[in-house]
């Protein structure tokens, strides 16, 4: 196919995409192209405070343009698969003339099969139900690694961040509007964990139950053999903190934890008690019986942005 009725198709496609919800299907890949908008483009990048030592993968890359403007912008690295040998060409000619053709490349590859492991941010525009498949896939990214995607959500995993932008030449999904979702993986917490403290003049043993659903935690710890609740708390990637006060002997003890999950490994610290008697100290935590991190209903497409 030559370049002028390449673009006539691609053409013909945007003008069949002007009215539907979603995003329709063509060709040999799960979704058509469709850009994203240059500015809905910038405010991905920085939702995800995208920087010089970042690695973009985006998945359906099109013409390069996310990968692109993290090299060109934002000094990061990265690489666009897609399936489409036009807008691969496009997309690594237009990395040579931005200069940035060592730091953003483009592959003939499914997004589907494509290795994420060396991605620090993950970006994506396609359909809902793409980003269901993909979803398994992205929770077993490193913690700590960070999704964003354009004009539809995950399914039942709530975004940390989520953005609407007024784009008044949109045509496709919502009209005139985009809508951005931001998600930080969070690390596995499920399951059991114990540790123990020095309270007054006693070692204290704590035994952990952490229920996890996505980034959302809560559950129940025992303190000298006293069961109490512990308060709903959000994963920042690898990064917990949390606050209880449980009986201890014959008080009440307040403590804040905060610590970083690291495999069977929590490594933080824990302020215990307050005012003058307020001790801050390290506070480590072991994995005793791994438990699954809760999914919703994952299967269901929930297409967020359509209205
Ligand atoms: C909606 S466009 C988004 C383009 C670009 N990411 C952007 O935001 O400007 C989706 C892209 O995914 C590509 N695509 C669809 N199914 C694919 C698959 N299974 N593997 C790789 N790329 C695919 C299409 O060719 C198209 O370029």
């Amino acid at each position: 196919m030559n370049w002028v009725t390449r673009m006539h198709r691609m053409f013909a496609v945007a003008l069949a995409l002007l009215a539907p919800a979603a995003l329709a299907q063509e060709g040999a890949g799960d979704v058509v192209y469709v850009p994203t908008p240059q500015i809905v483009v910038d405010e991905m990048l920085r939702m995800a405070k995208v920087g010089p030592n970042d690695y973009v993968i985006d998945l359906g890359s099109g013409d390069g343009r996310i990968v692109i403007t993290a090299a060109k912008k934002h000094g990061a690295r990265g690489f666009g698969v897609d399936l489409d040998r036009y807008l691969l060409k496009l997309a690594n000619d237009s990395a040579r003339k931005e200069g940035v053709a060592d730091r953003a490349r483009f592959f003939e590859q499914n997004l589907f099969e494509t290795d994420l492991s060396a991605a620090t941010v993950v970006t994506s525009y396609l359909l809902p139900e793409m980003n269901l498949k993909l979803l398994p896939k992205l929770l077993n990214l490193r913690p700590g690694t960070r999704v964003v995607a354009h004009d539809y959500a995950m399914g039942e995993w709530s975004p940390d961040d989520e953005k609407m932008l007024i784009v008044p030449e949109k045509t496709v999904g919502d009209p005139g509007k985009s809508y951005i979702f931001f998600w930080i993986v969070p690390a596995r917490l499920a399951g059991s964990w114990e540790s123990r403290l020095p309270v007054g003049a006693r070692t204290v043993s704590y035994r952990f139950t952490f229920e996890q659903e996505f980034q959302v935690v809560h559950g129940t710890v025992r303190v000298d053999d006293r069961e109490s609740r512990l308060p709903q708390f959000k994963l920042d990637g690898e990064q917990l903190s949390f606050n209880l006060t449980v009986p201890i002997g014959g008080g009440m003890v307040s403590h804040r934890f905060r610590g970083w999950v690291k495999g069977d490994t929590i490594a933080g610290t824990v302020t215990i008690g307050e005012g003058s008697g307020q001790r801050v100290m390290p506070w480590r935590a072991k994995q005793t019986a791994r438990g699954e991190m809760q999914m919703g209903a994952v299967g269901t497409p929930v297409a967020v942005a359509a209205p």
